[in-house]
């Protein structure tokens, strides 16, 4: 069983679309099921001249909770520093969501990957 902010995020996912003139993109796929997440970034530097997540989207083909987990991942990403943003461990994105059944565990898994490839992209650019 989904809790109701799974639900939420599944029927209104937030900020779902693409970053035509993204500064980064990230895309993870799970082989076992199938799941293909895409995150993409865009960045700007703030006073200390740490990169601000300014603006995130995904596009996420896959179950519920990826969506879910996709959509929670971008709220919870936007407006940080790159620091602060891999911060973000696998499963803080499940709890945030109030959890998941274990079998949708990896869904979090996924979101925190793809987050942390466009990360990736960006700093290896
Ligand atoms: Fe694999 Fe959701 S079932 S990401």
């Amino acid at each position: 069983m989904y809790t109701e902010k799974v639900m939420d995020h599944f029927s209104h996912p937030r900020n779902q679309g693409i970053i035509p003139d993204a500064d980064a993109i990230g895309q993870v796929g799970n082989p076992k099921c199938g799941d293909v997440m895409k995150i993409y970034l865009k960045l700007n530097k703030n006073k200390t001249g740490d990169d601000v997540i300014k603006d995130i989207k995904f596009e996420t083909l896959g179950c519920g909770a990826a969506i879910a987990t996709s959509s929670m991942l971008t709220e919870m990403a936007k407006g940080k520093t790159i620091k602060e943003a891999l911060k973000i461990k696998k499963l803080d994105i499940a709890d945030a969501l109030g959890g998941l059944p274990e079998p949708k565990l990896h869904c979090s898994i996924l979101a925190h990957d793809a987050l942390a490839e466009a990360i990736k992209n960006y700093q290896t650019k």
